[in-house]
């Protein structure tokens, strides 16, 4: 399998610029990887702080959302242009906090994603259901619509470069990780999807991590899927045992 692994850590609303530096200094030594790739996706404010801080190291840094235009009057909103400047190459959309909380549709996730990759920045696409959901048995129809609206547009050439994250919201920061066969069976379901939208070659190169309560006691389970590959790690990416992750096959 030619996948490399994908590490990345999503540290929605916490840590102070400083803490980040402070945080990122630790984390250097921990993460080392030759094998897997490493990505911390931090606050706007703390992104100068945490690209200075893992310089030199093999850690990328990455913003955790993004608005779809240029710029000009949005307040508060911050540009894809802002974070390549900023040294970011990475950047999450679709996240299941900003699609309840601040009422993101899969049609603002797609343009999202449309002008990430105009501007070479990797976007990390989440998608997942609800508790509800599952047990009504439409997981599958309702990942489907979320990553076949977020990709509308997007060539095949480009549709390599994004990274899919599945994220089933019950699972989300409540401990409750999915079975490593749940996850795999919906990331293959993901997998089947872009196959048929892109063909064989898109399908067997794009990444599809799973996230949810990923801890370094289940990262190696879960990595170990076929169709897994990878992670987005909420609480466990705050410490320094995230490098237990990163290092979940040694
Ligand atoms: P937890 O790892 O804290 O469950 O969060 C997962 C997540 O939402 C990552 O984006």
């Amino acid at each position: 399998m030619a996948r490399k692994i994908l590490a990345a850590g999503n540290w929605k609303m916490n840590k102070t610029p400083s803490q980040t530096k402070a945080l990122i200094a630790e984390m250097r030594e921990a993460c080392k990887s030759e094998t897997v790739d490493v990505l911390l996706c931090v606050p706007a404010i703390c992104i100068p702080a945490a690209v200075e801080a893992a310089a030199g190291s093999n850690i990328q840094i990455g913003a955790e959302n993004m608005y779809f235009e240029e710029s000009g009057a949005y307040t508060g909103e911050i540009s894809p242009e802002m974070i390549v400047d900023a040294g970011a190459t990475y950047v999450i959309m679709g996240h299941s906090e900003r699609r309840d909380y601040f009422g993101e549709s899969n049609e603002d996730v797609n343009k999202k994603v449309l002008k990430a990759l105009e501007h070479n920045l990797v976007p990390v696409m989440c998608c997942g259901e609800s508790l509800t959901q599952r047990e009504q048995g439409i997981t599958m129809d309702w990942i489907r619509q979320q990553v076949k609206i977020g990709m509308i547009g997007v060539s095949a050439e480009d549709a390599v470069k994004v990274v899919i994250a599945y994220e089933p919201i019950w699972a989300i920061g409540t401990g409750k990780t999915a079975t490593a066969e749940q996850a795999e069976e919906v990331c293959k379901g993901i997998r089947d999807l872009i196959r048929e939208l892109y063909g064989d070659a898109v399908a067997e190169e794009i990444r599809i991590l799973y996230g949810g309560s990923v801890n370094p006691g289940n990262a190696a389970e879960l990595f170990a899927k076929e169709d897994i590959d990878g992670g987005l790690v909420g609480g466990a990416s705050l410490k320094t045992s995230f490098g237990e992750i990163v290092n979940y096959n040694k």
